[in-house]
């Protein structure tokens, strides 16, 4: 309905679309499969290039490779129990202590970019050293020098606030006082912990996130119970959160424009400001079933579109009816809109919607494990790299750049994750022929590292880590080989493609 809408005005006016004419109700275009033959046709293209000021990078979080991190909620999430195996984030890889040869490591394969998150649980430890802005000296000192080790290589630092992870004096799982993302007073927490982020490190950052995933983060903790507080099904909650989400964005974003005047690499540009949208190509699980077909519209609206729309249009759809009623939602609040610089996009793939008519989510995903014959990673996820051209025509409208900041897979036995490479990062260059605007990717993630609730099965490193011994030794991956032949060339070569095919998943627990 939303292309009709844009298609009559540029007849008329020839102007750009306006994003907020009408609120993003279901997605636009919506497809119901990945088309087939779109690879191959990718694929045969005769150059699939990057120019030179793409950014080609990796991304990590803190709480996911450092260790030390026990003033964060989900240190308490662990201590009940909640993780798979009973892993600890604290016998992760370690790159808090192994930093500077990681940043060897990012040189070696070329990166431009590093996209990395400061945990705020571990810069400020108490509400009170929070208060009076008394940081961690430790914890400063450990950031201060990983930005510095990046600049000195020549790897531009992306820097993210809230990966996720609260501080304990926020959260503090089980108890249900302090409510973390509930707290009303969460938008202009998060807004000082930026001004500060802004102030002390704007000399040599200027790419920031504010908010890791908004709705994914609403969705793990009140929705699956998989992250911290663990509520199940809490609608009025997840509600609660999405709205709180949104103002915390937008407040966190007039800080650090305030707070870092710098431009720390030069190019003109001092800050430019995202939250990451996760958007997967949410299908249909049966594409005749029109309860399916309204349920990967639901979720595809909820989980990938609201926060932008609040966030480039100010518009809040309050009890996400996929409508903007007046007196109920917000339409156009001039306190949210016009706070998107680019859109952070966290890029994984396909899945599947069944069509629950549960409120507000209104369909439960189904993740695709039964229903896919394709190629999975080894948590069950397709693997279909060409979803992405849906994913960016989706998100056009909008009218900005967009940076990849996360994309990757699961892979142990790395036999799936150089096809995987050399096909998303083929996508990519043919996407930017053919239209799009994408200006960096980030893969997903540089090491093994700790997947939330479940431990370290999943393996998503370009280097393997050995978590068995006690130095953490690191060992490049054949994935790393191909993207840093990528990266050399700054494209997809001829002789790489059709170089690899997808072996089998070792799908974990
Ligand atoms: C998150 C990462 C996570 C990755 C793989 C993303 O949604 O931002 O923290 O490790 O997915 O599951």
């Amino acid at each position: 309905m939303r292309l009709l809408v844009f298609a009559a005005i540029c007849v008329s006016a020839c102007a750009t679309p306006d994003p907020c004419a009408e609120l993003t109700p279901n997605g636009n275009p919506f497809v119901t499969e990945v088309p087939d033959g779109l690879m191959a046709q990718i694929l045969a293209e005769p150059t699939l290039s990057f120019p030179p000021s793409f950014a080609f990078g990796a991304a990590t979080a803190s709480y996911q490779v450092e260790s030390g991190n026990d003033a964060s909620d989900w240190a308490l999430w662990e201590d009940l129990g909640r993780i798979s195996g009973d892993d600890v984030a604290n016998d992760g890889p370690a790159h808090d202590r192994y930093f500077a040869e990681d940043v060897e490591r990012m040189r070696g394969l070329g990166l431009d970019s590093y996209r990395l998150s400061i945990e705020w649980g571990r810069l400020f430890p108490t509400r009170a050293q929070f208060d009076a802005l008394e940081v961690d000296p430790l914890a400063l000192a450990y950031y201060s020098a990983l930005l510095d080790t990046l600049v000195a290589n020549g790897i531009k630092p992306m820097v993210t606030l809230h990966h996720f992870t609260l501080p304990a004096w926020l959260q503090a799982p089980p108890a249900v006082s302090p409510a973390g993302l509930l707290e009303p007073e969460y938008p202009a927490l998060l807004a000082k912990f930026a001004e500060w982020a802004g102030a002390e490190f704007g000399d040599r950052v200027d790419y920031w996130i504010t908010i890791n995933e908004p709705s994914g983060v609403a969705a793990g903790g009140f929705i699956e119970g998989s992250f911290p507080p663990g509520r199940l099904l809490d609608f009025d909650a997840f509600k609660l959160a999405y709205e709180n989400i949104a103002y915390g964005h937008a407040r966190a974003y007039d800080a650090l424009r305030a707070a870092d005047t710098r431009d720390a690499d030069g190019d003109g540009l001092a800050t430019q400001i995202s939250f990451a949208t996760h958007n997967r190509l949410w299908l249909p699980l049966e594409a005749s079933r029109e309860e399916d077909v309204r349920g990967a519209k639901r979720v595809r609206y909820i989980s990938g579109l609201t926060h932008l729309d609040a966030a480039v249009c100010g518009n809040v759809d309050r009890n996400l009816d996929a409508r903007l009623d007046a007196g109920r939602d917000r339409i156009g609040d001039a306190s949210l809109k016009g706070r998107l610089d680019f859109i952070a996009l966290n890029f994984y793939g396909t899945s599947y919607a069944s069509g629950l008519d549960l409120e507000p989510y209104l369909a439960l995903p189904v993740l695709s494990n039964s229903a896919t014959t394709r190629p999975r990673n080894d948590m069950g996820w397709d693997l279909a790299p060409e979803s992405l051209i849906a994913v960016l025509d989706e998100l056009k409208p909008y009218g900005l750049p967009i940076y990849v900041t996360e994309n990757g897979l699961a892979d142990a036995a790395d036999n799936r994750r150089p096809k995987f490479m050399v096909d998303t990062l083929a996508t990519i260059a043919w996407a930017n022929k053919n239209g799009h605007d994408v200006r960096g990717y980030y893969h997903w993630t540089l090491l093994d590292n700790f997947e939330w609730a479940h431990g370290f099965c999943p393996r998503f490193g370009l280097f393997e880590v050995d978590f068995s011994d006690a130095t953490r030794p690191r060992r490049e991956r054949e994935g790393a080989r191909v993207y840093k032949q990528i990266i050399a060339k700054r494209a997809v070569a001829p002789e790489l493609r059709g170089k690899y095919s997808y072996g089998d998943a070792v799908i974990c627990r």
